[in-house]
């Protein structure tokens, strides 16, 4: 059983995930939680892994460390992406069953599921047809760590399961306009364009694809839940269940940020799929559902960015 002095190791606790983690599990009153830089301990390689295992003999471990990046990023490096992230994974997923880990909570991402998945995506249709091509080498190695986590439950009996969220947002993320995904790229181009004496912002496309968005700190939640109470089944979507068209999105940024100026569609880029919407009921069903509603969480997150804007971080690739 899981309780409050159980030693949970966090994977990745710097990212814009693991932090929400790390800070939620202090919230409630976890007082064991075991981190590690990847300075300090680099997940690719065995031998480390293997070292740190045998010495911290962690109860619980939450798998939120990943190579990440974004379109051009897993365009360039698709090589990186895939190898990087089976090694990670691997790396935790087997010292932590060799070691008697009781619970292993795997994070990954709606980029798992089929390009044309009908709407709302159900955990089932994994598999079912082909990916998206962009993010492929990442999604084949999330697929990887879902079937890993899948055959431990089956094979050992063990509560390995995995969170698939949708898109993400709130303090530490990224909002680097080259690397950034779309809403803080929004908070970013209107903050600047207000700056500027509120010059017009152009965004990419019609604005009419429909995308929903998760705080991070609603996924944090989510992963309490499956750390204090026994997953059923090895897969979970996690989101709102409700999504909203990018044009909304912007006239939702722009009015929180004050930017006065207008917006240009540039219709020459492209949209993207139509609609990415996570089917959400599967969760809902075990007891959990999100609570932040998308206007206080973007007010939130704004106030992060201008008080941390000069610290923001930029995907690297070495
Ligand atoms: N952000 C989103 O919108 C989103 C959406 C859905 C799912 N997710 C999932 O959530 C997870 C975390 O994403 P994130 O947005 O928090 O990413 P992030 O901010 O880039 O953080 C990734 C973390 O992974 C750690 N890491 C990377 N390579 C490592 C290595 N070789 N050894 C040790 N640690 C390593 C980094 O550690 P250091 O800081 O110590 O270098 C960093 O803390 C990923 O699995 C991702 O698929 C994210």
């Amino acid at each position: 059983m899981i309780n409050k002095v159980s030693k949970i190791y966090v994977a990745g606790h710097r990212g814009m995930v693991g932090s929400a983690i790390v800070n939620h599990l202090k919230s409630l009153g976890y007082e064991n939680i075991v981190t590690r830089r990847s300075g300090e301990l680099d997940l690719r390689n065995q031998l480390e892994v293997e070292y740190f295992f045998s010495q911290e003999k962690p109860k619980v471990v939450i798998d939120a460390a990943a190579r990440v990046g974004g379109i051009l990023a897993n365009r360039d490096y698709p090589y990186q992406f895939l190898i990087d992230n089976l090694k990670i994974q691997n790396n935790l997923i087997e010292f932590s069953l060799l070691n008697d880990c009781e619970k292993f909570i795997f994070l990954g991402s709606s980029c798992i599921y089929p390009k044309f998945s009908p709407q709302p995506i159900k955990e089932d249709y994994l598999l079912t047809s082909e990916l998206e091509a962009t993010n492929e080498a990442y999604a084949l190695a999330k697929i990887a760590g879902v079937k890993a986590c899948e055959y431990v439950r089956k094979q050992f009996g063990k509560d390995y399961s995995s969170l698939m969220p949708t898109n993400l947002y709130g303090p530490r993320d990224n909002f680097d306009l080259e690397t950034s995904h779309v809403l803080p790229a929004m908070i970013t181009k209107f903050y600047e364009a207000k700056q500027q004496g509120n010059q017009p912002v152009i965004l990419w496309g019609t604005g009419s694809p429909m995308r929903e968005f998760l705080h991070v700190d609603d996924l944090a939640a989510a992963v309490t839940f499956a750390l204090e109470n026994e997953l059923p089944d090895n897969l979970y979507n996690v989101g709102t269940g409700v999504d909203i068209t990018i044009k909304e999105l912007a006239l939702m940024i722009q009015q929180i940020v004050g930017h006065s100026g207008d917006i240009i569609w540039d219709d020459s880029k492209p949209d993207g799929t139509p609609r990415k919407l996570l089917d959400v009921s599967k969760m809902k069903t075990l007891g959990w559902e999100a609570k932040t509603s998308l206007k206080e969480g973007i007010i939130e997150t704004y106030e992060w960015y201008l008080e941390n804007s000069y610290n923001l971080k930029k995907v690297k690739i070495s």
